[in-house]
């Protein structure tokens, strides 16, 4: 090896290489910033500290030798520090401060001022998350009923497919066909895990499954049905069930949850309704559908001032409409769509129908 840096290294045979890393990362021991590498059959790791070495020589079980190391080309830490010297000074504080990672694709909304540098911040943005091999720009808002959107390729590789990992679940997503929205992570572990043992579970907005998919790994005693309209998200759902290993309990349906359901003659515990945009022209169904007691995770668009008090006065002015009677006991903002629109969610109780 090219002469590098010389620092004690922990010498390990290859097949106990990971067990012996992940030791010496617990005893905060292994040098980040110097490569470990391989040679005859065994591993060497860069150790810190000079001090502990005689603790881990026992603990471990591995011999302690002097090595050169290859230094590792440091990290940048911002999009900034990456473009401090490749843009106009005042376009800097324009750079995007937050985007969406779905797998090794990115999305981002490039402010209009520094279109004409997008080439350049996507590639800042592959240097930031090295295995990222595509930035994506959001063009438009998502239409239609299967709220798609229109996207355009800035850096990378041609592809709108990857595999994304999420609370433990891995889910195949093609974001040119079926939705799927990363910033919902927080709701889906939240709903995850306020299912008890047994529940019976209605996705009424399924997608490519990612609340019901979670939902049945975290709670292995709950069986959900699983309904999506959109026939090439549902294709993208049965794959999903199969690669998180719960085809026993997620049942998927294709179909409109309003045709399905009629067919469906069982109430549940717990219904999730995601579908901001019109959810509320569904809460009829779902109160219908909910037993006494039961509960609707409600997903809806709140506008104004007060967004999450906009959004609770129009559900129960609906559900009084309906002549059904429920208590709202949880109302959240859970993200911001445009200026005075955001997400809401409202957990409603249903008492009485
Ligand atoms: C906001 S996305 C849901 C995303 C999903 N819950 C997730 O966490 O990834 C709404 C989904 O509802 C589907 N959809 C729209 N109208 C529907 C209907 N009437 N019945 C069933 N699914 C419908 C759309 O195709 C879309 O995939």
């Amino acid at each position: 090896m090219d002469k590098g840096v010389r620092c004690w290294a922990a010498r390990v045979e290859k097949n106990r290489a990971e067990e012996v890393r992940k030791r010496l990362l617990k005893l905060d021991i292994l040098n980040p910033r110097l490569k470990p590498f391989e040679r005859n059959g065994f591993i060497y790791f860069p150790l810190k500290d000079q001090e502990k070495v005689d603790d881990i020589l026992g603990e471990l079980n591995v011999s302690v030798v002097a090595a050169d190391f290859e230094e590792r080309p440091e990290r940048p830490k911002s999009l900034e520090e990456i473009l401090s010297n490749k843009l106009p000074r005042e376009l800097l504080d324009l750079l995007p401060s937050s985007y969406d990672l779905i797998g090794d694709i990115i999305l981002v909304e490039i402010p209009h001022e520094l279109k004409p540098y997008e080439k350049l911040v996507a590639e800042a943005l592959m240097k930031l998350h090295p295995r990222v091999k595509t930035v994506l720009s959001k063009e438009g808002a998502t239409r239609g009923a299967y709220r798609l959107r229109e996207y355009r390729i800035i850096a990378g590789l041609n592809r709108f497919e990857t595999i994304h990992r999420e609370h433990g679940c891995v889910y195949r997503v093609d974001l040119r066909k079926a939705f799927f929205n990363p910033r919902m992570s927080g709701e889906r572990i939240r709903v995850a895990r306020s299912v008890s043992e047994g529940e019976k579970v209605l996705d009424m907005f399924a997608g490519i499954g990612s609340f019901s998919i979670l939902i049945a790994r975290k709670q292995p005693t709950a069986t959900i049905v699983a309904i999506e309209l959109n026939p090439e998200a549902y294709k993208l759902m049965l794959e999903n069930i199969k690669l998180n290993r719960v085809e026993d309990r997620v049942k998927p349906i294709l179909g409109d949850c309003r045709e399905v359901l009629k067919q469906i003659h069982e109430e549940f515990d717990r219904v999730i309704m995601d579908l901001p945009h019109s959810s509320i022209n569904y809460l009829d169904l779902a109160l219908e559908k909910t037993k006494q007691n039961g509960i609707i995770h409600l997903y809806l668009v709140g506008v104004g001032r007060d967004p999450v008090e906009d959004a609770r006065e129009t559900v129960l002015k609906k559900v009084r409409g309906l002549g059904f009677d429920v208590d709202i006991f949880y109302a959240r903002r859970v993200m911001e769509i445009a200026p005075r629109k955001s997400t809401i969610v409202l957990d409603l109780k249903v008492k009485c129908g």
